[in-house]
């Protein structure tokens, strides 16, 4: 990845940023408020509150049970991010992950949140960029990238790497922000206006699910399903923005400034929707040799 975009996405990623990261602070204050406990429950509002994703729990739960995740399985997590979705899948189903980051900073925030939810036996971090990717463990069962490869920039080559991690028979699912039918977000700084605070620019790698075909099989990897799924998530997005009783609740803990800055990004993403951005799912597997 050239360095100015690698400047860019890890400015773009930060507390203060347009994008919303909830630090350890913050979320203790409203675990109390809400009476939830992160080291026990599977409560969708952590999610919510640790990974402000667009595909929500649900979305990474469905990830989960298409790659059948078990206690046994050492999965490999690209763009591990605060490590929402880790957590809970460590809480799902007990197995390990190792999650790789390109930002320090996040790899703090996802140390931290381990601790919080007392999962720091079955998590390690490595901060390094996938698309250079060369770690110590190369017998991953199974791996998962949510809402990330929309970044890369050299995807084939990410894949490769992913491809030299695995076992064979490893499956591998990707929640993932696809190109929309105008062009990618770099695009959505001129049309839509809201966009352009939430995100430093030039960070926007997005293709289409074809593409993703072609360069994961020329990898080596079978692709066993692939969906756009972009009104399921414009749907549940629309539904959150509208959940009057939680942003209340947020409010009061946050304060009115958070619960504004929050709402601002999802209705600026919304706007990016169809034209700029779409989603979709794929799984896929490494082929035996
Ligand atoms: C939208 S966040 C998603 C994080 C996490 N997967 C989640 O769902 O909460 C994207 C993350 O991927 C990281 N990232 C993007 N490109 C990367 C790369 N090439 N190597 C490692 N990390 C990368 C970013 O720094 C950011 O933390």
């Amino acid at each position: 990845m050239d360095s100015a975009i690698k400047n860019n996405l890890i400015a773009s990623y930060q507390v203060d940023g347009g994008f919303i990261v909830h630090d350890r602070v913050m979320l203790e204050k409203l675990y109390a408020l809400l009476g939830i406990d992160p080291k026990t429950s599977l409560d969708w509002r952590i999610f919510d509150l640790e990974g402000i994703t667009h595909f929500f729990q649900h979305g990474v739960v469905t990830l989960v049970r298409k790659l059948a995740i078990t206690k046994d399985d050492y999965v490999l997590s690209l763009g591990e991010g605060s490590g929402a979705p880790s957590r809970l899948i460590v809480k799902m189903t007990g197995c390990r992950v190792a999650g790789v980051e390109i930002n320090p900073d996040q790899i703090v925030k996802a140390r931290e949140l381990s601790d919080l939810h007392g999962i720091q036996d079955k998590v390690t971090y490595y901060q390094q960029d996938v698309e250079e990717m060369s770690l110590d463990k190369r017998d991953f069962t199974k791996a998962y990238c949510n809402e990330t490869c929309g970044h890369w920039q050299d995807k084939g080559e990410a894949f490769r790497r992913i491809y030299l991690h695995l076992i064979p028979g490893a499956m591998i699912g990707f929640n993932t922000w696809l190109k929309g039918n105008k062009g990618s977000l770099n695009d959505a700084y001129d049309a839509v206006f809201e966009f352009r605070p939430l995100y430093k620019k030039e960070i926007w790698f997005q293709d289409n699910l074809s593409t993703y075909q072609r360069l994961l099989e020329q990898t080596g990897f079978r692709v066993l399903e692939m969906y756009d799924c972009t009104d399921r998530v414009d749907i549940k997005i629309r539904a959150r923005v509208k959940a009057s009783v939680q942003w209340q609740r947020y409010e009061k803990v946050m304060g009115s400034q958070a619960k504004d800055n929050a709402l601002r990004y999802y209705n600026a993403m919304l706007k990016t929707h169809y034209d700029f951005l779409r989603y979709g799912v794929i799984i896929a597997e490494k082929t035996f040799p």
